[in-house]
């Protein structure tokens, strides 16, 4: 059912590309609906390139037929399309439980447009409760651990099996815990002044639209504009 769900907002939120576009593709099991439904509409005629946000879907989305360039050579993106791990009505987002965060924020960044897809399990009043992943030099890994711990975070170093997980820069991933979970804004900007961290999965101000879906019914939320 939720992977039902996965499948609706994707599929809802593929609709929005249109021929000629540069296609951004987040990563993760909700995000390879997207790049499935991308592939099906190329093979269908449409014409479009892309750029991925892990080595993981730029593999999926070329064994479907999509054209995916080097983002390292790209400056603007028209649309990306990615998951979260919660979404809440302003549109502030966790991401990163597939440590993907780092690459999923910069082609954000680069994008005029970026769409979270998520089932209804992500939904939520306000983030906080998912684990928040931050990405660091390993050369920083210990200085890091004690500077996120004196925010009043518990800080686990992810693993895969026996050793430290690394993305695909070959960095490490803490994951952050809180008991009360701080104001995002101001959280956001103390992670962002330690050396050493390269990248977080709070999304505060990149996300413009989601497709959550629920029971099969797609809700589109739009960031609000402030008033004025
Ligand atoms: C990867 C991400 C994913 O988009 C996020 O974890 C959601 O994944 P899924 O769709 O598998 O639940 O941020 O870094």
């Amino acid at each position: 059912m939720i992977d039902d769900d996965k499948k609706a907002a994707a599929e809802a939120a593929v609709d929005e590309v249109q021929g000629g576009m540069l296609v951004g593709l987040g990563t993760g099991s909700t995000a390879a609906f997207a790049i499935a439904r991308l592939a099906e509409r190329v093979r269908q005629g449409l014409r479009i390139e892309a750029v991925a946000t892990s080595e993981a879907s730029a593999r999926l989305a070329r064994t479907g037929g999509i054209t995916v360039r080097e983002f390292a050579g790209v400056a603007r993106v028209d649309l990306t399309i990615d998951g979260a791990d919660e979404i809440d009505p302003w549109l502030f987002a966790i991401k990163g439980a597939g440590g993907a965060m780092l690459r999923e924020k910069v082609v954000a960044a680069a994008a005029a447009r970026m769409i979270v897809i998520a089932d209804g399990s992500k939904r939520v009043a306000a983030i906080g409760a998912a684990k928040l992943p931050v990405e660091v030099l390993p050369f920083a890994q210990a200085f890091v651990t004690r500077e996120l711990a004196a925010l009043g975070a518990e800080a686990v170093l992810r693993q895969a099996g026996d050793a430290p997980y690394r993305t695909d820069q070959g960095n490490v991933v803490i994951d952050l815990r809180f008991a009360v979970f701080p104001e995002p804004l101001a959280l956001a900007a103390q992670l962002d002044s330690i050396p050493g961290v390269l990248g977080h999965g709070l999304f505060l101000d990149q996300v413009d639209a989601a497709y959550v879906a629920e029971h099969g019914i797609v809700s589109r939320l739009e960031r609000r504009q402030p008033p004025g």
